[in-house]
């Protein structure tokens, strides 16, 4: 059990999330998270509204009603207004919010008890949504599996750190305890992982999917839409091929919406690890096998304990 402003503010036994994944991260990932001492999300994108509240009632079965968890809620997604009311509704303890001006969704989720962690991806937009009131914020770099922003964690760690008194959780390309270590020596009071909860014996992730990461290194992910400030990291395969192409060919925004349209779906859910995009984050080349997540956690923890009591030998 550790003590960091996020294992207070959430009252968590260690400061590690395992993030939202559309498609993905259900009410049993969540509930595998809670009893490892940490906090899940449930996914809302891929998940109708229904699915999202059996997905937190399944998570309450299985975990207990006074378990913490969060849900995610994206605001470009046409369904975010119903996920709110759901949220309000199951009495959620927190909510992660991404994809969209989050201020405005601060008081009326916290008039219903909901801590709100922000997901930002700059220094600037971590000063509005803490001056507005946010609990904490997720930087996320452009290593993380699944959308990103354009500036690594290395770097939002240095931008932003210095300026927050919030509590701040690192995410992209932490897989194991030497990147948790790295976080928390930089400043962070907590991580958000996805990649790594993938290969979790609990994730619903397909089977063929959770292979294809196991045989990935460093170089194998990639990311689409940069260019068009839409950027979706995932591995290298036949749709990335053909996106790519129409995209540096010079494709309009629509078209290249077209060519990826149900692709998360694709590889997720039906397996199809060439024609579908498997979402995953550029920290690979470790990530071999499949383990339930109190061994991860374990696993990391120890790992995190033993690289902090080592840091001060370094110099
Ligand atoms: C398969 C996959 C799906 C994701 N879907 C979402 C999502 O629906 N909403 C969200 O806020 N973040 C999403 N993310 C980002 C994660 O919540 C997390 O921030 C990210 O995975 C951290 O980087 P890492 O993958 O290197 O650990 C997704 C990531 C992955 C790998």
């Amino acid at each position: 059990m550790w003590k960091t402003k996020f294992t207070q503010l959430l009252n968590i036994d260690y400061p590690i999330i395992q993030g939202a994944m559309a498609y993905i991260s259900d009410g049993k990932l969540a509930a595998a998270m809670s009893h490892a001492g940490c906090a899940g999300v449930i996914a809302s994108g891929g998940f109708s509204p229904d699915e999202v509240r059996n997905e937190i009632r399944r998570f309450k079965d299985i975990a207990g009603p006074n378990k913490v968890f969060g849900v995610n809620l994206m605001l470009q997604n046409r369904n975010k207004d119903d996920i709110a009311q759901i949220a309000c509704d199951e009495k959620v303890p927190f909510v992660t919010i991404g994809a969209g001006n989050p201020v405005p969704w601060l008081e009326p989720l916290h008039a219903h008890g909901i801590k709100c962690v922000t997901v930002v991806p700059n220094a600037k937009l971590a000063r509005r949504v803490q001056d507005a009131g946010a609990d904490a914020l997720v930087i996320e770099g452009m290593e993380a599996g699944g959308h990103d922003g354009k500036i690594t964690l290395m770097a939002l760690m240095e931008n932003v750190l210095p300026d927050i008194e919030i509590p701040v959780v690192a995410a992209g390309g932490i897989v194991d305890g030497r990147g948790i270590a790295a976080a928390l020596v930089m400043g962070a009071s907590g991580v958000q992982m996805g990649t790594r909860f993938l290969l979790a014996e609990e994730c619903r992730l397909h089977p063929n999917a959770k292979q294809a990461i196991i045989q990935a290194a460093d170089t194998d992910s990639t990311v689409t839409g940069f260019s068009k400030n839409n950027s979706v990291r995932g591995l290298k395969n036949t749709f990335t091929e053909k996106y790519l192409q129409a995209e540096y060919q010079g494709a309009s925004r629509e078209d290249l919406e077209t060519l990826s349209r149900g692709t998360n779906k694709i590889a997720a859910v039906d397996g199809d690890v060439e024609n579908g995009f498997v979402l995953a984050g550029m920290s690979l080349t470790h990530l071999r096998q499949i383990e339930p997540v109190s061994d991860i956690i374990a696993q990391i923890t120890k790992e995190t304990e033993e690289v902090l009591q080592k840091a001060t030998s370094k110099i």
